[in-house]
């Protein structure tokens, strides 16, 4: 039987990435993202390696978030890992944010994770009943172990998702259903591309395949060893920007 995955956020750099990985390693991958044509695009390139498909959906859509999970489950048969990968935010002061941004960033950054992880987790238990581990990969941020200047909700909603993880773990590690937070400063993707104006080079950011590297081992090592958080840090940041 083909393990599986099922990877939101599949169109940015970090989502791609992950996704990339885990063709490698074996897995069935669905991709979603709301942008049908990057996501076509990279179906191509990874299909020729591995049983690959893809899903155009809104995060914030709970009914189109089901069906992107029925359609995997349709290929796969069962899931064994998510990547809550999808995200995003507009830097800017909290005084200056508007009452429909401040929804609108939690919901994407934390809600519409908290509601696929509720949606995946029967497979997800059902994947790890026959002694495997099954893994969810929340992708965090710095934002969310210190606070950022400039991005208030989404370290509010960052922050979350490492408590969520954690809690999960406390719940559920024990039965083989581990999760894992990302928590990555700032990564050369699209979502990177205003601090190239604020100073920061290229260069020293953090690379997708970083993150990728570090989920593979997260998932080589066995259902004994329970990885609770991984950490990026920029060659020119200090530790909590
Ligand atoms: N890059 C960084 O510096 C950095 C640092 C720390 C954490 N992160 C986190 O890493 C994750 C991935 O970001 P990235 O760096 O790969 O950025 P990215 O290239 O901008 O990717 C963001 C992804 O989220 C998807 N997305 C955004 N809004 C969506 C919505 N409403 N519904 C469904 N999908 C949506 C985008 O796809 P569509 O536009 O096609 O929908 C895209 O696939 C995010 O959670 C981000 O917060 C990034």
């Amino acid at each position: 039987v083909t393990r599986s995955a099922l990877v939101t956020g599949a169109t940015g750099g970090i989502g791609a990435a992950i996704a990339r990985m885990l063709v490698e390693e074996g897995f069935g991958v669905t991709l979603t993202a709301r942008r049908p044509e990057p996501l076509a695009e990279l179906a191509d390139k990874l299909g020729g390696e591995g049983p690959v498909q893809w899903v155009s959906a809104d995060a914030l859509d709970d009914d189109a978030q089901r069906a992107v999970v029925d359609t995997h489950l349709e290929r796969f048969g069962g899931m064994d890992v998510l990547v809550n990968s999808a995200g995003g935010g507009i830097l800017a002061p909290f005084e200056e944010v508007g009452w429909r941004h401040v929804s609108r960033q939690l919901d994407l950054n934390l809600r519409a994770a908290v509601f696929l992880t509720k949606v995946c987790l029967p497979h997800l238990r059902a994947g790890a009943a026959n002694g495997e581990k099954s893994l969810i990969v929340n992708v965090s941020s710095v934002a969310g172990k210190h606070g950022q200047p400039g991005l208030a909700l989404y370290s509010a909603a960052k922050h979350g998702l490492v408590g969520f993880t954690e809690a999960l773990n406390r719940e559920l590690s024990a039965d083989g259903i581990h999760s894992v937070v990302l928590c990555p400063s700032v990564t050369d993707t699209e979502l990177a591309a205003p601090f190239i104006d604020q100073g920061i080079s290229r260069e020293s950011m953090i690379k997708p395949a970083d993150l990728a590297e570090g989920v593979r081992f997260v998932l080589r090592s066995s259902r004994a060893c329970l990885v609770p958080e991984l950490a990026f840090f920029r060659s020119e940041g200090s530790l909590t920007e």
